[in-house]
């Protein structure tokens, strides 16, 4: 049983989900509390609402995972039973600029968790470790064919080497020391909250402020989209019915080429705002290709879904049409996270593309 569960990156994407998701269980009343360091992709506004409603369920500490010390104090402070780990680097072109903080962060920051549970562990206390990975630790997929938990790590850019070698970690602390882990591996999430440097919402914000919409190399990449709501369930699943040492790939079993998802975009946001599908098309830009673009992602969750009973819930066109919604009502939100340390980059990154 979940007493005191700590999220780990609980201000960015998939973070603020889950603990959304989190407060809308009925019947639990655990206490959770959010560590981020609060990088240019974090919001902490996202979850100030779930500050002011649960004052004693709920706790933010701007805390850097790499800070051992700190850790420890928060593990002791709130005796933690477990931890899920959400907090990286997650955007695969800054790993292409910059890897140094992928390699702090992915690597670094997750063996100092570990570190800081396995010295508890040694004091008798069981530490429940929930790791959150990603597909593109498999590489990259040709036409046919999908990743099984029994696919070989292939990992082919700065960010999925990162999340790679923090997967081994993981396993080894598990297999070295026994203590209980267990990993998720998902495919491309998409929803509320995702910073706009993504591919959905950037295409989103671009078609809204009618500026070129960038599409890498022929646009024919393949990705597995999943709402982000669907991880959230997923994780929820293995939290309380996964085997421990064991991984979980969970996908949306929904695969898109590029260009079609941006197609697909257009004509909603055309349904939403009365324009034209073709003036949103117009704006469509093939630039060159992300270097070591991985060609196509395909998950399969079969073992969720058959050892967990997991399912998807949230259909492509519902989801998407959802996640269209909730940009158009949050342009505030919008700005306030573009007006800082992203705009910088973006430059940057569009420079290096000419
Ligand atoms: P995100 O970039 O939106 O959020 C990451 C959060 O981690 C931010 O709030 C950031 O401030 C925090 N963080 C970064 N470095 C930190 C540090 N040193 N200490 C504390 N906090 C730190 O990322 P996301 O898309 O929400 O992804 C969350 C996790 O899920 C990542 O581990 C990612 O690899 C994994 N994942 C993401 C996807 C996806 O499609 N987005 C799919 C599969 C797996
Ligand atoms: O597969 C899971 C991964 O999905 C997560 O581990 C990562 O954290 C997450 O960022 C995501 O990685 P991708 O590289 O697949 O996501 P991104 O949104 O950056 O790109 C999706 C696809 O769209 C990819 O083929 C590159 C392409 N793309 C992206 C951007 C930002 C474009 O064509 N144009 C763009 O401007």
């Amino acid at each position: 049983m979940v007493n005191s569960i700590l999220v780990t990156g609980g201000c960015g994407f998939i973070g603020t989900n889950f603990i959304r998701f989190l407060f809308e269980l009925e019947k639990e009343n655990f206490v959770v509390i959010n560590v981020d360091k609060l990088t240019y992709a974090a919001n902490p506004e996202n979850l100030l609402d779930i500050q002011q409603r649960f004052p004693k369920r709920y706790f933010f500490h701007k805390v850097d995972i790499c800070d051992f010390k700190e850790i420890t104090k928060i593990l002791d402070k709130y005796e933690v039973d477990t931890i899920v780990h959400f907090a990286a680097e997650s955007h695969v072109d800054r790993s292409i600029i910059g890897p140094s903080d992928f390699v702090q962060t992915n690597v670094f920051g997750t063996f100092s968790l570990l570190e800081a549970v396995r010295e508890k562990f040694e004091k008798g206390k069981q530490i429940r470790f929930h790791h959150i990975s990603t597909d593109e630790v498999y590489g990259s997929l040709g036409s046919r064919g999908y990743f099984y938990e029994t696919s070989p790590y292939k990992p082919r850019s700065p960010y999925s080497a990162t999340k790679a070698a923090s997967d081994h970690l993981v396993r080894s602390y598990f297999s070295t020391y026994g203590f209980p882990v267990t990993i998720s591996i998902c495919s491309n999430n998409y929803g509320p909250y995702q910073f706009p440097e993504k591919l959905i919402p950037l295409m989103i914000i671009n078609m809204l402020e009618g500026k070129e919409l960038p599409i890498y190399g022929d646009g024919k990449n393949i990705r597995d989209w999943l709402y982000v709501y669907d991880h959230c369930t997923a994780i929820w699943k293995v939290l309380n019915k996964g085997r421990i040492g064991e991984t979980y790939n969970v996908g949306g079993e929904n695969e898109w080429e590029n260009i079609k998802l941006v197609e697909l975009l257009c004509e909603i946001i055309a349904k939403k705002t009365g324009k034209s599908v073709e003036s949103y098309k117009d704006l469509i830009k093939f630039v060159k290709d992300r270097p070591g673009h991985d060609r196509r992602y395909a998950i399969n969750c079969d073992k969720i879904k058959r050892d967990l009973l997991w399912k998807q819930s949230v259909d492509f066109a519902v989801g998407l049409e959802l996640t269209v919604d909730w940009y158009l009502k949050n342009t505030d939100w919008l700005n306030r996270v573009r007006s800082g340390e992203y705009l910088k980059w973006l430059k940057i990154n569009y420079q290096s593309r000419k």
